[in-house]
């Protein structure tokens, strides 16, 4: 299986003059082709850095991190916004929709970025993904006019909506009660299984964990072995 991403030897130290904070410490990971990788780990562990350094967010003190074949360290920030935008979804906690702008329009965004979308081929493609989650009688309504698992819905049609290599997901369902939770994890995994999609997601809930391919846990910036 071909290899998606791969970071070699990552540590990161944050540097506010007299303070420095060192979060992570020498990590190693590699995500393959349409795997599904959970993450899990305490609250201030680093996991969230992590996935920061993994899309290209911002820059590791240490280290490389490779997206399909090309290192991000050295690109500028305009290429390293292209390799993001074409390679990678990012769903978070916190919905992060545009609160004056309907589900479609959300769902867009991404597509618009590139120059060679139309908007009424993003708008298609947004309700076409819309559809997919469950939500094609939705398209007009804003993120207020939606329950908590709605915008969740919303937020992962908007990250597969460019058909990424990879899905970077942090604590997608952590503010949704369990029934929610499950259900917006199965959709992600379906949609993950059908599109071949690798997703890399950090998670506080272990039934969600047990269902990955492969569980890393994080301890004080680094890998726990067992
Ligand atoms: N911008 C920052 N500047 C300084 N310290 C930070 C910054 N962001 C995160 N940290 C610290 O890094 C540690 C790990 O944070 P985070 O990656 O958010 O952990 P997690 O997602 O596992 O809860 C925490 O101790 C946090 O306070
Ligand atoms: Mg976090």
């Amino acid at each position: 299986m071909s290899i998606i991403l791969e970071a070699k030897n990552i540590s990161k130290i944050y540097d506010e003059g007299k303070i420095q904070t060192s979060v992570l410490t020498g990590l190693d990971l590699t995500v393959h082709q349409g795997e599904r990788v959970a993450i899990v780990g305490s609250s201030g562990s680093g996991k969230s850095t992590l996935l920061h350094l993994l899309g290209g967010l911002d820059t590791p003190t240490e280290g490389e991190v490779w997206l399909k074949g090309v290192c991000l360290n050295h690109l500028n920030e305009t290429a390293r916004g292209q390799m993001r935008n074409e390679h990678l979804g990012f769903i978070y906690q916190f919905h992060h929709l545009l609160a004056e702008f309907s589900a479609t329009e959300n769902v867009a965004m991404p597509l618009l970025m590139r120059a060679d979308v139309s908007i009424n081929e993003a708008k298609d493609r947004a309700n076409e993904l819309l559809d997919r989650v469950g939500l094609s009688h939705r398209t007009h309504h804003r993120p207020s006019e939606l329950s908590g698992g709605e915008r969740q819905r919303v937020a992962i049609a908007r990250a597969l909506v460019t058909r990424p290599s990879l899905v970077l997901a942090d604590e997608p369902t952590g503010n949704l009660d369990d029934d929610n939770a499950l259900a917006v994890f199965e959709l992600l995994s379906e949609l993950q299984d059908t599109l071949g999609m690798a997703l890399l997601m950090v998670t506080h809930d272990r039934t969600l964990a047990a269902r990955a391919d492969r569980v890393l846990h994080m301890k004080s910036g680094t890998w726990a072995q067992f």
